[in-house]
């Protein structure tokens, strides 16, 4: 592996990092696609990897040049197929996986988080290369959170287990948890890594075997973890990974019969077409994580700095490309022109660039994503709302934008109602409590919310009165592996994290024995 030179100072506790990326060192010389050598580009079935079926290959692209990285296995339906049948063998009983110790699967997992910690500079590397997040937050944060996930599920791995169950009549009662069988996971562009780790983490903590279909823009890192894993030592067929398109192999995985359980996260249309077609050939287990518009509401008792600096985190975070950034900003009508002027300011202070750089704003994935968010930009004007600052691409090679904000924004506007997926901040208007809390829950999203205030009886109200299934009271994006998370309404179905999200990994089965007459 080529010697990648990356500050070791990054902090594990990323959050007020964000808040002041310039406290970063300065990355010891600067990082170019040269240096970080891809070690993995095929698919990877019963731990070898293989080429497509039809040989056919994709290139993934570094979104800060446009430039291709390499060619990718694309793997189709014969693909999918082949790698849904190593899982299934590896889960069938007597499998070395099946006999396998609760507990013993928990150090396996361990020894995987461990080996993404000896790795994580490059991993980081390959991360930023492949997805153009800057690179001191792909290692505070992706990296970081990712390890944590494995971690943590390692630890529920001999913990999630049945009860005794007081039945009526001479019985004893008591449920097994079981795994669920074949998991299909399917993962978006934007956090690959750690998307990679919410979806498997679960899946094995339980004995699930996966097959993992990665986005076509962001491959690499999954197939480096997935080599960790051989590595680790997890049977073969346990973890399979796909790299391929959405409607070739993504379709093909969503449909196939041997697959129990499909989880995806992406965009809401996509999760329709999933859920609409996954129970054709069998019944499967289904979790959704969508999109949204989340709603950040800032009252004029807030901590006024924090709540600028938070809320500019909460929407331009990983270039605004989080389906929970807190896109419709909601400020109390008392402070709204000085909460408008100094997030204009922040938005002038920082930086964009070359995501190897000390910078706190890369490049857009792709042309795609970037000319749809031009395009929002575009609706935003001709709308009548005004724009402060940004607008403009930057540059003309790579996909990258400048951290926009729109004030005089209307809740009927396109901007204020729809998934941007961008650097682009609407900041609307509002005069009390309750006005605020109807116009937060109009949106056919749910998926998470912020307040900031400091009066707690408001805090509590508004935050049941939320239609989310996060709400961050005085913070944002504070994510654990602890912590479920997931959509009300159109952002999904079920949660990831925590002990819920093992849930949606685990089968109850009841065992009732008949035991000797109490009479008798
Ligand atoms: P997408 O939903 O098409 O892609 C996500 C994943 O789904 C990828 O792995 C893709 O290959 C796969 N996929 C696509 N079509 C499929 C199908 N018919 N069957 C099975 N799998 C399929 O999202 P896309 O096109 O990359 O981005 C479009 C918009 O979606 C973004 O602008 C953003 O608004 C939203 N989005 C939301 C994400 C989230 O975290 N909730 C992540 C990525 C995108
Ligand atoms: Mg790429």
């Amino acid at each position: 592996m080529s010697k990648i030179m990356i500050s070791k100072k990054f902090s594990i506790l990323f959050r007020p990092l964000l808040l002041n990326s310039k406290c970063f060192s300065s990355l010891a010389k600067p990082i170019t696609q040269n240096d970080i050598k891809v070690h993995y580009t095929k698919i990877f079935i019963n731990n070898e990897w293989h080429d497509s079926v039809s040989k056919k290959t994709f290139p993934t692209k570094n979104p800060a040049t446009g430039q291709d990285i390499c060619q990718v296995a694309e793997g189709g339906k014969e693909d999918i197929d082949k790698a849904v049948t190593a899982a299934n063998k590896a889960f069938q009983l007597g499998s070395p996986w099946r006999k396998m110790d609760a507990a013993d699967r928990g150090s396996l997992m361990y020894k995987l988080a461990q080996l993404i910690r000896r790795d994580a500079d490059y991993l980081a590397a390959l991360e930023t290369l492949d997805s153009g997040k800057p690179v001191s937050i792909a290692r505070a944060a992706d990296v970081e959170l990712t390890i944590k996930c494995y971690e943590y599920y390692a630890g529920w791995a001999d913990k999630n287990h049945g009860k005794v169950i007081p039945i009526r009549g001479d019985y004893i009662g008591f449920t097994r948890h079981e795994p669920v069988g074949v998991c299909g996971q399917i993962i978006p562009w934007n956090f690959p890594l750690l998307m990679q780790a919410w979806k498997l983490a679960p899946a094995l903590s339980m004995g699930n075997t996966v097959v993992l279909k990665t986005a076509e823009q962001t491959p690499l890192t999954a197939n480096y973890v997935a080599s960790l894993a051989a590595e680790a030592g997890f049977p073969p067929g346990v973890v399979n990974v796909v790299p391929g398109m959405g409607p070739t192999a993504g379709a093909a995985l969503v449909t196939h019969p041997k697959v129990d359980k499909i989880a995806f996260t992406g965009s809401t249309e996509v999760g329709q077409i999933i859920s609409k077609h996954c129970n054709e050939n069998n019944i499967k287990r289904l979790t959704l994580e969508l999109g949204g518009k989340s709603p950040n509401i800032v009252f004029a008792d807030a901590d006024f700095d924090n709540a600028v600096k938070t809320s500019y985190f909460a929407l331009f975070f990983n270039m605004g490309q989080c389906c929970c950034a807190g896109s419709r900003i909601y400020v109390e009508e008392k402070i709204y022109d000085k909460f408008v002027e100094a997030m204009v300011a922040e938005a002038k202070s920082k930086v964009v660039g070359n995501p190897f750089d000390n910078v706190d704003q890369g490049p857009q994935i792709d042309e795609e994503q970037m000319n749809k968010i031009l395009g929002f930009i575009d609706s935003g004007k001709s709308e009548g709302a005004q724009m402060c600052t940004g607008g403009k691409q930057i540059g003309s090679k790579g996909f990258f934008i400048e951290p926009t904000i729109f004030t005089k924004v209307e809740d009927s506007m396109r901007i204020a109602k729809e998934e941007i997926f961008g650097p682009v901040m609407q900041i609307m208007k509002f005069k009390d409590t309750n006005e605020v809390i109807a116009r937060a829950n109009n949106n056919e999203y749910g998926l998470a919310a912020s307040i900031f205030t400091q009066d707690i009886d408001k805090s509590l109200h508004v935050t049941q009165s939320l239609r989310a299934g996060t709400v961050w009271v005085n913070c944002y994006d504070v994510f654990d592996a602890a912590a479920p998370f997931g959509g009300y309404k159109s952002s999904g179905v079920g949660r990831e994290l925590g002990e819920y999200g093992l849930s949606n990994y685990t089968e109850v089965k009841m065992v009732t024995i008949k035991t000797p007459s109490k009479n008798s």
